[in-house]
């Protein structure tokens, strides 16, 4: 049993599984492509750009984007290579089944549920934000309290009696006070509460993830990216990109908070920090069993998806900042804020409501991936199959896990600031990507002469350098970081050791096929 950590999912198991599947393949490189950029563009851009760049990297913010991407492209050489070869559904948590063991893939899959369920989280905070933005344009306003979590609320009210703009913050909401109760502010951010149960309920229901729906609203959010970028360009006051890098320094919150800003040092850690905008292309291989073609397309998919949604960050950051002096840029929905300074109402309109849309698909696609990696580790043994695979007998979705999904994820952005959540999510999707650069390189000198329908270029080079440039990224996030995913992974550890271990399918057939 002492070998069990270290025992890989034979690559044979995988193809049987895969052949058993009832996916359809459908999807050809184009639709891959489609549900990567629909995945990728969502909350990062829209609304983590503000903090980014007021409080990170100034308007070098653009570059913080080049830096995140050339981490990111190193770790899709990658991933393309294990989803040319291992085309199916777990994706990283499949890959290091097959390469590093059972243990490591536990982790790898107990870290993809942070980063596709946290990251629901930050994305419903941000949906919030863009819905004040929109409501406001009605003049329909909440109070503070309802529409965000304590901390958010406070930092704004402190950082706008500092700047003496606490009148134009009162515009925005019909109160500014908080319920109290024994002693403690209350505030719910009632927004993303709503959002993930109205989803889940979708969820629970079952969904057709019709590709045709996902192209419409892929093709919604990149018409409006372009909006934004030729728009704005005519707004650009190049006075805001001096000085370009501002001065080394720490940026300090308006509740004590400090970390690492501006400089090139800045540049790294607004690159930690944006890394958010690009999580999403690796959703692309776990369609890899509803692909045509999955061996060649899939690459295809990761790689161009990518692509276009590092030149499309770029400009956006060029343009944010060249709008707004970064000192002044809003956090909550900052893109639209810009607009909204100029005094353009209707561009407003139209990027919160593109906004609102587009972070809803983020949302499906990642509670949607969420139960798929809870259905991939349960079908192993490694999660009670009871709660995690268990279909409902009407709509064959699997409800257990969605609820139990939606109730944690709710929570969690229901009270948690949407920075907070983000940086979880980074860290722990950029060990993701540390482990995947390993695997990939384990798995060339393990098994040399397997086929390998897309290889990843210059392996001895891209996957150093993808461990060094992810890794690098995880080093300028603060320890608070560090010691919330040492935390989460010794949860997992416990979970493990307690039932996955005692429970695993593989296990068990080794042990039979010994006997
Ligand atoms: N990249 C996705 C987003 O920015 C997760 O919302």
């Amino acid at each position: 049993m002492g070998n069990q950590l270290w025992q890989r999912k034979p690559v044979e198991h995988f193809e049987t599984e895969m052949k058993e599947s009832k996916l359809k393949r459908v999807l050809g490189k184009w639709g891959l492509t489609s549900l990567g950029v629909g995945a990728i563009i969502g909350a990062g851009i829209f609304v983590m750009t503000g903090v980014g760049a007021k409080e990170y990297a100034g308007p070098a913010l653009a570059l913080s984007f080049v830096v995140a991407g050339i981490g990111c492209t190193f770790a899709a050489l990658c991933y393309a290579e294990f989803a040319s070869f291992l085309p199916v559904e777990g994706s990283a948590y499949a890959y290091s089944y097959a390469t590093m063991g059972e243990f490591f893939a536990w982790i790898i899959g107990w870290d993809l549920i942070l980063e596709y369920g946290m990251g629901a989280s930050a994305v419903a905070v941000g949906w919030s934000g863009y819905l004040a933005k929109f409501l406001h344009l009605f003049d329909i306003k909440f109070p503070i309290w309802l529409m965000n979590d304590v901390f958010t609320a406070k930092e704004m009210i402190a950082d706008a009696t500092h700047k003496g703009t606490l009148a134009n913050l009162a515009t925005r909401y019909s109160d500014l006070g908080f319920p109290n109760i024994m002693g403690v502010d209350i505030a719910v951010n009632l927004p993303a509460l709503i959002i993930i149960w109205f989803i889940t309920a979708i969820l629970v229901r079952g969904i057709k993830q019709a590709s045709g729906t996902n192209n419409i609203m892929v093709a919604i959010k990149v018409v409006v990216v372009l909006f934004i970028i030729i728009l704005g360009a005519q707004y650009i006051n190049t006075a805001n990109w001096k000085p370009f890098i501002p001065e080394r320094g720490f940026y300090i919150d308006a509740l004590g908070g400090s970390h690492h800003a501006y400089g090139l040092l800045g540049i790294v850690a607004g690159a930690a920090y944006i890394f958010f905008a690009y999580i999403g292309f690796d959703t692309v291989s776990t369609h890899a069993g509803e692909a045509k073609n999955p061996q060649k397309d899939v690459p295809f998919g990761i790689i161009t998806s990518l692509i276009v949604c590092t030149i499309l960050y770029i400009l956006v950051a060029l343009v944010l900042t060249g709008m707004v002096n970064y000192k002044d840029i809003d956090i909550t929905a900052p893109i639209a804020a810009a607009f909204g300074s100029q005094g353009l109402s209707y561009a407003v309109f139209i990027i919160s409501i593109a906004a609102i849309a587009g972070l809803t698909s983020v949302l499906i696609v990642m509670l949607l991936g969420q139960s798929r990696v809870f259905f991939a580790i349960s079908k192993d043994g490694l999660l009670p199959k009871k709660t995690f695979g268990e279909l409902h007998p009407i709509h064959r979705t699997p409800y257990k896990a969605n609820i139990l999904i939606g109730f944690i994820v709710s929570l969690v952005s229901a009270f948690t600031p949407i920075d907070s959540i983000s940086k979880m999510v980074n860290i722990g999707t950029l060990l993701a990507f540390v482990m995947v650069c390993i695997a990939v390189w384990v798995m060339r000198k393990k098994e040399p002469t397997r086929h390998r329908p897309f290889k990843t270029p210059a392996i001895w080079l891209v996957a150093p350098l993808g461990v060094i440039f992810n890794l690098g990224m995880m080093l300028t996030l603060e320890w608070q970081n560090w010691a919330r995913l040492v935390g989460w992974l010794a949860i997992g550890m416990l979970i493990y050791f307690m039932y996955g271990k005692n429970h695993s399918v593989l296990a068990k057939l080794l042990s039979k096929e010994k006997a």
